[in-house]
């Protein structure tokens, strides 16, 4: 297609008539490059070489006829889309019809008006450039798209690649720390680290960029807080179907699961005890239900949740409060932490 105002739109007139084909020249050659044949087949190459906007074709024609010219027209893939308009003297409703069917858009019946054939030519040639511009910007939004897509995994990368570094210097830190207790701390805060930093690794390789899958997510964050407690004994059993998290919520609920998993792994099975942790994740009407449950010895009896002001309950009760949820807590055959929310 003629992008160029200045060019001219290119038509291809077949017919086996010469003295048709120069009453349309006259009528057409002003403001349209022309070409035309006299054969179906010459046609055939003239239309692949030239790549005509708009083709007015002959129906009755010796070796190929209209119909034939035309279907093969719509078979080749080079041609395909070049509108068709049969130039026809038969005018019976049968003709017609099988025209369309060949895959015509339009036909004018000879002897033609000068001002219908230009009018029809006219509105094909507008149809299509209308479409040649509308798969133009199509092709230019899917570029840009792609473009957007690779942008945001670079950015989901070097956040990781980031968080990752600053996992190791916790790392390195917690290792000149004597004290036991304040080397926990730089444990912790790095397994902090490592669940936002989990997220994006995951984020990088998932199609949309924006939905976390579940399992894979809190899979990855249980395993890693096993080995960061050397806790093999302990088994976890992670429950999500296919549900997928937005980053905002995925990056809550894995700060909750990781101070839950850790006060399991740390707390519930004291002295090499064995047992199981189990996270469960289900849709619960609009919203969602996140269960994290041990089978150990049980919060002490004394432990009260809601008021209790270390660190990790405090941390839990207010990442809940970000994702607008609730709580509760079962204290039977071990704990379970059972979280709901809505999501959008
Ligand atoms: N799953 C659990 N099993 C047994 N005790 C728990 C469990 N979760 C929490 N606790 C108790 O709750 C206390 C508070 O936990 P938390 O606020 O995370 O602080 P921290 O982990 O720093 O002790 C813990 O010290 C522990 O006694
Ligand atoms: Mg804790």
């Amino acid at each position: 297609m003629n992008n160029e105002p200045a060019e001219r739109p290119k038509i291809l007139i077949v017919d086996d008539a010469l003295d048709m084909i120069e009453v349309l020249i006259a009528q057409l050659g002003e403001n349209h490059e022309i070409n035309f044949s006299t054969t179906g087949r010459h046609a055939l190459e003239l239309a692949v070489t030239t790549l005509p906007d708009l083709i007015l074709l002959d129906i009755i024609m010796p070796e190929m006829d209209g119909y034939a010219i035309c279907r093969a027209l719509k078979e080749n893939e080079a041609t395909c889309d070049i509108p068709v308009m049969f130039l026809t003297c038969c005018s019976d409703n049968d003709d017609l019809v099988k025209g369309f069917r060949a895959g015509a858009v339009d036909y004018v019946t000879k002897p033609f008006q000068p001002n219908e054939l230009l009018a029809r030519v006219t509105t094909h040639l507008q149809l299509r450039q209308a479409r040649c511009e509308v798969e133009r910007k199509n092709t230019e939004l899917e570029k840009a798209l792609e473009q957007n897509r690779m942008l945001v995994r670079e950015v989901y990368h070097r956040v990781k690649n980031n968080l990752n570094v600053a996992c190791s210097l916790l790392n390195l830190q917690k290792d000149l720390v004597k004290d036991s207790r304040d080397a926990s701390l730089f444990v912790e805060a790095r397994n902090r680290i490592m669940v936002m930093c989990g997220i994006h690794d995951l984020l990088c390789h998932s199609a949309t960029h924006t939905d976390v899958p579940a399992v894979d997510f809190f899979t990855d964050i249980t395993h890693k807080l096993l080995r960061s407690y050397d806790r093999r004994e302990i088994h976890p059993h992670v429950e999500c179907g296919d549900l997928c998290l937005d980053l905002n919520v995925a990056i809550t609920c894995g700060l909750i699961v990781n101070e839950l998993v850790t006060n399991s792994l740390k707390y519930a099975f004291p002295e090499g005890r064995k047992g199981n942790i189990t996270l469960l994740l289900t849709r619960q009407g609009r919203g969602m239900s996140l269960t994290v449950r041990d089978d150990g010895v049980g919060i002490p009896d004394g432990l009260d949740i809601a008021t209790s002001d270390s660190l990790g309950l405090v941390l839990v009760t207010s990442l809940i409060q970000q994702l607008g949820g609730t709580l509760e807590v079962r204290r039977k055959a071990g704990t379970a932490f059972i979280i709901s929310f809505p999501v959008n």
